[in-house]
């Protein structure tokens, strides 16, 4: 078994990839440097639970409120898949920006991390973007209505207004296009770039390393 598992090793370097992400070192820290595993967890959480939802779920408006509505209740654990993606949603939310202001507080965001802290204010922009779309795909009144007022206000700049108005609902009206076109966006475009995202912010952590704690300065001999 050991002689198998080395000359595999030797042919796909797995033990230095599994020391570099696994055995690096890392300060002393605290629990508020958790607070970035949590939103990976939860990120995750909704990538299986969103695959499963769209075994069931229809987008389109003859379909999409029925499946959610068999989703819930009639198929076995529907409700549980759907509640842990619809909490889930929030959480992630919540988790990435506690995440952030611990960044904030701890000035983890400074030389050389710039480019994660960057590469993580797109993650949140994704992560809402996520929460908005997501909100249509039920295409109940509350859906309907939200979308309605979130598309009107994305409409009012002046020049580009109307533009992006159109491009989110497919029309200037909300329609069965709005609802193909925000569930698209959902399960593909920002999946993506979510994944792709969290990617480059995992590569920067491995390889700059977390900061640590800052500490409190000496006091100056007097
Ligand atoms: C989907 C959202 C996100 C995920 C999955 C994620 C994941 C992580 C993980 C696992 C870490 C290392 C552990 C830790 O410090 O907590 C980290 C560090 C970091 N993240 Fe995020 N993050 C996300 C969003 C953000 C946001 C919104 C920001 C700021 C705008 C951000 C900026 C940073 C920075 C600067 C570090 C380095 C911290 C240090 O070196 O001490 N991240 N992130």
């Amino acid at each position: 078994m050991t002689s198998l598992v080395n000359w595999l090793d030797e042919r796909f370097g797995l033990n230095t990839i599994w020391e570099t992400i696994f055995r690096r070192k890392v300060p002393k820290v605290n629990w508020f440097y958790t607070l970035g595993s949590a939103t990976l967890f939860v990120a995750i959480n909704q990538a299986v639970t969103g695959i499963l939802l769209t075994l069931y779920y229809v987008p389109t408006p003859d379909h999409a409120y029925a499946t959610v509505q068999y989703i819930t209740y009639e198929l076995p654990a529907g409700w549980f898949i759907r509640g842990l993606h619809h909490y889930g949603a929030s959480a992630m939310v919540i988790l990435a920006v506690l995440h952030m202001v611990r960044v904030v507080f701890y000035g983890a965001y400074k030389y050389p991390r710039e480019m994660t802290w960057i590469t993580g204010v797109l993650l949140l922009l994704i992560t809402v973007g996520f929460g908005f779309t997501g909100y249509l795909l039920p295409w109940d009144q509350k859906a309907y209505w939200a979308t309605t007022v979130g598309t009107e206000i994305a409409g009012t700049p002046p020049l580009v207004g109307d533009f992006m108005l159109r491009v989110m609902r497919g029309g200037q009206e909300l329609s069965e296009v709005t609802l193909a076109r925000f569930f698209g966006v959902h399960v593909w475009v920002l999946p993506a770039l979510l994944f792709t995202l969290i990617g480059v912010h995992m590569y920067l952590i491995i390889r700059i390393g977390i900061s640590a704690p800052p500490k409190k300065e000496e006091e100056p001999n007097e």
